[in-house]
C-alpha cells in the first residue's frame, strides 16, 4: 500500500509517499481502507520528532481516519466488510490501510461527509471524555483556551450543547470573532489581560471547569480563577510541564 512516511524529523518536506507493507489485523482488530485522515497538532509534533508514537504503534503518522471496513480480525463481531466507519488510532492514519482495535471504531456521524468525519474523532473523544470527568453541566462556567483551534472549537460547541456558559481565549481578533460565532459567551485575547477579563465576567463565583492546553505557564492564573469545587482539566503542556504554586 501507499503511505505518507516521515523519512526524518523536520519540516513538511520530510514527508514522502512511499510503498510500505499493508498491515494485517490482529484477532481483535479491523483493517480499515482509509478515505481521509485528520491532521492534528500531535501529528505535526510527531513529524518534528517531539512526539514519538507509543510502544507497538505504527510509526506512520495519523491519529484518526474515516473509511470502510476492509477485513475483520477473527474475534471481531458487529462489523461487516464494506461498513463505513471512523476510528481513533494510535498511529498509521496517513496510509491507504490501517489496522485498529475494533473498540476504537464507530459508525460515522450522520449527515457528515467522509473528509469532515475524519477530523472529528480525536477532538470529540478528547473533549467529551474530559467534560464527563469534570462533570460539566448546565449553568457551569467553563474556560476554553484556543477556542478557534481543533479541540477548542469542538469544546465551545459541546459545552454550549450542555447549557454551560463558555469563556474562550484566542490569539487574534479574527479567531475571537469565530469563537463568538460558534457560541462563546465571552472571548478574550490571550495576548492581553485575559485573567482580568475572565475574573470580571465571572464576578465573585469563579470558573467551574478549565480545559487547559497550557500547563505550567497558566497554573497560578488557573488556580486563582477556579471557584470552590472547580476542576482543572490539563490536556496539553504547550506552556511547559513544570509549575509551582506558592
Ligand atoms: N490529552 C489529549 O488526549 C489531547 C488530545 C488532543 C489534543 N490535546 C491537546 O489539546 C491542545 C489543542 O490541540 P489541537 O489539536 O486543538 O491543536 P491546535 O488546533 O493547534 O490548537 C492549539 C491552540 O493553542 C492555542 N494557544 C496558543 N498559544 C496559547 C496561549 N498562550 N494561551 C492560550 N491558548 C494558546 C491556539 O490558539 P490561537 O490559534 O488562537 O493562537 C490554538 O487554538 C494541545 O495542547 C494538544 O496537545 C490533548
Amino acid at each position: 500500500m501507499l503511505a505518507i512516511v516521515a523519512v526524518a524529523a523536520g519540516d513538511p518536506e520530510v514527508l514522502r509517499v512511499e510503498e510500505v507493507e499493508t498491515p494485517r489485523p490482529g484477532p481483535e482488530e479491523v483493517l480499515i481502507k482509509v478515505a481521509a485522515a485528520g491532521v492534528n497538532r500531535a501529528d505535526l509534533m510527531q513529524r518534528q520528532g517531539h512526539y514519538p508514537p507509543p510502544p507497538g504503534a505504527s510509526p506512520i503518522i495519523g491519529l484518526e481516519c474515516s473509511g470502510e471496513i476492509a477485513e475483520l480480525g477473527s474475534d471481531v463481531t458487529g462489523w461487516e466488510v464494506g461498513d463505513a466507519c471512523v476510528a481513533l488510532l494510535a498511529g498509521g492514519g496517513y496510509a491507504e490501510y490501517v489496522a485498529v482495535p475494533a473498540g476504537q471504531v464507530i459508525e460515522p456521524p450522520g449527515g457528515i461527509d467522509r473528509v469532515t468525519a475524519a477530523g472529528l474523532v480525536e477532538v470529540a473523544a478528547t473533549v467529551t471524555s474530559n467534560m464527563a470527568i469534570a462533570a460539566l453541566g448546565e449553568g457551569d462556567i467553563v474556560l476554553v483556551h484556543g477556542g478557534a483551534g481543533g479541540v477548542g472549537s469542538f469544546a465551545i460547541q459541546y459545552a454550549k450543547a450542555l447549557k454551560a456558559t463558555v469563556v474562550a481565549t484566542a490569539g487574534s481578533e479574527e479567531k475571537l470573532a469565530y469563537c463568538r460565532s460558534i457560541g462563546a459567551d465571552l472571548a478574550v485575547s490571550y495576548r492581553q489581560d485575559w485573567v482580568g477579563g475572565v475574573r470580571d465576567f465571572c464576578a465573585d463565583r469563579g470558573v467551574d471547569v478549565i480545559l487547559d492546553n497550557m500547563g505550567a505557564k497558566y497554573l497560578t492564573a488557573h488556580v486563582s480563577l477556579l471557584g470552590v469545587g472547580g476542576r482543572l482539566m490539563v490536556i496539553g503542556l504547550q506552556g511547559g510541564r513544570k509549575g509551582e504554586l506558592d
